[in-house]
């Protein structure tokens, strides 16, 4: 079925440990097609100069390059303007970002901020050390026992105290989807904003930042295609213009003198120093491919592996499964395999050829709350095949016996 994508990623079609590779590493990072590489060459073989900066013809090509990067993230977010559209290195910086500017200049002692119990640490640190400079308290939500968001720790903990929401629009441990828009319309009752950490979402189902009403969205480049070291920032623009500088340097200002500074209009006040155009060269290669495909495609394949590789593993008794139960869920299935630590099974799996992470996934919070120290977690995208979690499954199925146990 998928044939055609296999053509366009090379990666795909190599050898790991002997065998062909069966990449289930997604949510870590994604692959790249050739037309990304392509345009990551063509920009350093063909336009390749310091954008803003030059007047000269080469100049104003990079500039070209990374604006009409920015316009091409503009549309596919539904932003309202460009000037919304903030470049990053990832979205742990954009969620820094916020965290810093916005965090630091909107809270004070008895506010409180709002997370979940889900959140990668990328929504957890920053707001921690925010919390702890301001005096803010920070709060959480927990889950039910399907692993959905607890409405009545909502009901309860979204209050007018509450200035930040910060939620995950899909975890990246147990792939659980949030319903993000009704979030927004609860947290903006109470007079909060909301920052919605997209790095799991953006890559798999279509987002419109106006019809969920998100005052920020945070997401990386290089999880839905493009290369490492390029990230969005989306924030409203009646917002981030009110907010102070995060980084300070060249490009983000408007007048220096010796002991003041007048900073640039939106979207350069927040990008101090030389971007990575390049990488939005390769992010504007990814969007395109990835409307190529379709989120409509996007989300019919990838809930058609995880209900396959579910389905699958609850035949195996010696295979706990975490946040499998939930109806909302896309892509990511969390496992452990009985009395096999999980580097062990990614191990094994990886003689195998199957790619997969193991460890605490940057969710250590959510890890106690299940009562784990670690697991296995395999996470698909459009590219993989049935054949994948077949080649999943089977590995799994040696595992017990590589150890000594079956
Ligand atoms: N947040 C990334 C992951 O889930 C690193 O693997």
């Amino acid at each position: 079925m998928n044939k055609n994508f296999l053509n366009d990623f090379p990666i795909l079609r190599s050898q790991m440990n002997g065998h062909p590779i069966a990449y289930l590493d997604n949510s870590a990072t994604t692959q790249k097609p050739e037309s990304v590489v392509r345009s990551i060459c063509g920009y350093y073989g063909g336009c390749n100069a310091n954008p803003h900066r030059g007047v000269y013809e080469l100049s104003v090509k990079a500039t070209k390059v990374y604006e009409d990067a920015r316009r091409k993230v503009a549309d596919f977010l539904n932003a309202k303007s460009m000037q919304e559209i903030i470049f990053t290195k990832n979205a742990t910086e954009s969620l820094n970002l916020i965290a810093y500017s916005y965090g630091l200049s909107n809270l004070r002692g008895g506010d409180e901020i709002l997370i979940t119990i889900a959140e990668h640490h990328s929504n957890l640190v920053p707001w921690q050390r925010v919390a702890k400079t301001t005096g803010a308290t920070l709060n959480y939500i927990y889950l039910t026992a399907d692993g959905n968001l607890s409405a009545e720790d909502i009901d309860k903990k979204l209050t007018r105290r509450t200035k930040i929401l910060a939620v995950t629009q899909i975890s990246n441990m147990l792939g659980l989807i949030n319903d993000v828009k009704a979030l927004a319309a609860k947290a903006h009752e109470v007079g909060a904003v909301i920052v919605v950490d997209g790095a799991q979402s953006v890559p798999h189902i279509a987002v419109d930042v106006q019809d969920l009403d998100a005052d920020f969205l945070a997401f990386s480049g290089h999880k839905m295609l493009s290369p490492m070291g390029i990230g969005v920032l989306y924030g409203k623009k009646k917002i981030l213009d009110a907010m102070p500088p995060f980084l300070s340097g060249g490009d983000m200002i408007e007048y220096v003198e010796e002991q003041a500074t007048t900073y640039a209009e939106l979207p350069q006040k927040f990008e101090a120093g030389t971007q990575n155009v390049g990488g939005a060269a390769g992010l504007t290669a990814a969007i395109d491919y990835l409307q190529g495909v379709g989120f409509e495609t996007i989300e019919r394949i990838e809930h058609d592996l995880t209900s396959y590789a579910i389905d699958e593993l609850k035949r195996l008794p010696y295979v706990e499964l975490y946040g499998c139960e939930a109806s909302n869920k896309v892509g990511i299935v969390t496992f452990n395999v009985k009395d096999v630590h999980p580097h062990d099974v990614a191990t094994i799996l990886d003689a195998e050829g199957v790619a997969i992470r193991a460890g605490h996934h940057c969710a250590q919070p959510l890890m106690k709350y299940l009562g784990q120290n670690s697991t296995c977690r395999a996470s698909f995208y459009f590219y993989n095949t049935r054949r994948d979690v077949e080649r999943l499954i089977e590995a799994i199925q040696k595992v017990r016996g590589v150890m000594h146990l079956a």
